[in-house]
């Protein structure tokens, strides 16, 4: 074993040395992060995860040391003795230790490394996949060794946090049952139990609402949860939540814990003073101004709903957008304002970019002098009262543009939602991570228990079936289930949604009205959660909670483009690790063991 390990000991890091150090006898281990070899003296810059100092091996302080240190390439994993000496004049302001250097007394070269297959600097140009294939030395790179820390200080936050207010953390399975609903699991078959499987856990749901009922009444935990989805940007297989149940609270109860939260890591990562309360908004609101439930509020461009004023209208000479509506389809119009000055190749390019997403086209009006329209499929035939109608819902004023979808409402919702954040990526309308107005949470509040499922001709849990109806709405369970808010809210981070939870209906005699306006039967729901509706009828609080999801939490705060720059050890869009292979191949005598037969033909 290493004298440097057994005997002397680091005794600093990379980044910590000052000029009050000077003087001081050293050791510091680290990797080779840059080297100059300057004849009489070898230079190089030492490396760990807090930061980077320069040592110097002269030769005739020890030749030896010197003439070891002529060994040393980029990577090399070392232990170095030595003094702390001042740069004088050639102080390196930009970095921490730039003030000093160690004159080396002693060097160890723990282990060499061949050539790396990427430069370990914090801006490279190599592809994705290399730099997961490696992830490890990925991760030495500074940008995401940063990254991590600020990740585990998240976590030490919340920890803080929850515990100073009296919640305890509790874990909860992994392998659990399949329960219905939900995004899609991953299934894990079971050797003991011929033909079952079990399913890996989506999120602690039931668990954390059973730690109420047995009386915990503060949980939390910072747990791995596991879906099957298809991956996206802000979407890992395996992802982390910061989950939350708390009983006998209301909405507003849960709002301020999380907001304490929130506001507690933006000011102790970013030095931010976030305003509070949050700005709350109806889910209907959210959808007729933004199209969906989690806006960026960074910049305004609000979509401008038509549909009343051309029923009003009878169409107002549009036949399409009277048809839309007749056909219990929605209208909505965007506001471009002048000083975008887009040309026409670029508003067709818009076109383009909307028939991409399932829009069938991109109609639009120029608005010239006195309110007229021009460039526009809808200038001959609108009537003068429907345009001044639309121009004064849009404000539009001379020079701007007016961009329409007229249509099935899902689709209409979502084009132009979609050509929103476009346009204002193309218009400089979203601050750079950094600056200043940066920072916008939404609660998104209120929106209704079921959506209607055209192919089962049912009403379905819009999130899940334990969400609590308003009380003033429960009456219309059996009547009007549309007409059903609930208590529900998702915490939206520009244009991320960053949290979601709701107070759950803990009444035995409600929950069996909300089934069955879902069309579930008694025997059907007693199959699925059986252990749930029991655990209901015997005492349990009236309790709520929420998660929020820490990866893309820190994706927001660190300022990173996707998960996997803030997921140490993450799978690609296709769900593989790339560094380890997985997921790998068993072979036969594995699956037999489980009980599972492979249907897979890679001929097919
Ligand atoms: P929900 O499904 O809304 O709620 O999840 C909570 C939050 O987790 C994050 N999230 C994800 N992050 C990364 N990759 C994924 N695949 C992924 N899926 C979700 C989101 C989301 O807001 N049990 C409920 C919470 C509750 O009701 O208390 C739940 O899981 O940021």
């Amino acid at each position: 074993m290493s004298r440097f390990i057994t005997e002397l000991k680091r005794t600093h890091t990379c980044g910590d040395l000052t000029r009050e150090d000077v003087g001081k006898d050293v050791v510091l281990f680290g990797w080779v992060n840059n080297r100059r070899d300057h004849g009489g003296a070898v230079f190089i810059d030492l490396r760990d995860r807090a930061g980077v100092t320069q040592v110097v091996f002269e030769e005739d302080v020890r030749p030896e040391v010197h003439d070891l240190a002529g060994q040393l390439r980029l990577e090399y994993c070392v232990g170095v003795r030595g003094k702390v000496v001042s740069r004088g004049g050639n102080a390196n302001p930009k970095l921490k230790t730039g003030e000093i250097e160690i004159h080396a007394t002693d060097l160890e070269i723990f282990n060499r490394s061949e050539p790396t297959p990427f430069p370990i600097e914090d801006k490279i140009e190599t592809s994705e996949e290399k730099r997961l294939q490696y992830r490890y030395l990925d991760l030495r790179r500074a940008p995401l060794q940063r990254t991590l820390m600020t990740r585990a200080r998240v976590n030490h936050l919340t920890r803080n946090h929850f515990t100073e207010q009296g919640f305890l953390e509790l874990e909860t399975p992994f392998m659990v049952k399949y329960t219905p609903g939900g995004a899609r699991n991953f299934l894990v078959p079971s050797r003991l139990n011929a033909g079952k499987f079990y399913a890996l856990a989506e999120s602690p749901q039931l668990f954390k609402q059973l730690y109420m009922m047995a009386g915990f009444d503060r949980y939390f935990q910072i747990v791995r949860c596991f879906r099957d989805e298809d991956l996206r940007l802000d979407r890992q297989p395996e992802f982390t939540q910061i989950d939350v149940e708390m009983s006998f609270v209301e909405q507003n109860d849960i709002f301020d814990v999380i907001e304490g939260l929130v506001v507690r890591l933006w000011k102790d990562i970013l030095g931010v003073e976030l305003p509070r309360p949050f700005l709350r908004m109806p889910f209907d609101e959210s959808m007729a101004k933004y199209g969906n439930d989690k806006p960026d509020l960074r910049f305004d461009m609000p979509h401008v709903v038509l549909t009343d004023l051309v029923r009003q209208h009878d169409g107002g000479g549009l036949p399409l957008l009277e048809e839309a509506v007749k056909a219990k389809g929605i209208v909505k119009a965007m506001r471009v304002p002048a000083s975008a000055n887009f040309s026409r190749t670029e508003i067709d390019k818009l076109e383009e970019y909307v028939k991409g997403m399932g829009a069938k086209g991109l109609a639009r009006a120029k608005v010239g002098e006195g309110g007229e329209w021009t460039q526009s499929p809808f200038a001959k035939t609108v009537t003068p009262a429907l345009r001044q109608a639309i121009n004064a819902a849009c404000g539009a004023q001379q020079g701007d543009l007016l961009l329409f979808q007229f249509g099935k409402e899902s689709v209409v919702h979502t084009v132009m939602a979609n050509l929103r954040v476009h346009l204002a990526k193309r218009m400089g309308l979203i601050p750079e991570y950094g600056s200043g107005g940066q920072w916008r949470f939404l609660w998104v509040v209120n929106p209704p228990l079921f959506e209607y499922d055209e192919e089962s001709g049912h009403w379905a849990a819009a999130h899940h079936a334990f969400t609590r109806p308003h009380d003033t709405d429960v009456q219309y369970l059996e009547t009007d289930p549309g007409r059903v808010n609930c208590y529900r809210y998702d915490l939206v981070l520009n244009g991320f949604e960053i949290g979601g939870g709701s107070i759950r209906l803990h009444d035995p005699a409600v929950q069996a009205r909300v089934f069955k306006a879902m069309g579930i039967s008694d025997e059907e729901a007693k199959n699925k959660f059986g252990f749930l509706l029991e655990a209901l009828k015997m005492g349990a609080p009236p309790h709520g909670g929420i998660a929020l999801g820490m990866d893309r939490l820190v994706m927001l705060l660190t300022g990173a483009e996707s998960l996997r720059d803030v997921v140490a050890w993450p799978k690609t869009q296709k769900g593989t690790d790339l560094m380890t292979g997985a997921p790998g191949d068993v072979d036969a005598k594995q699956l037999r063991e489980v009980y599972v037969k492979s249907t897979y033909d890679p001929g097919k």
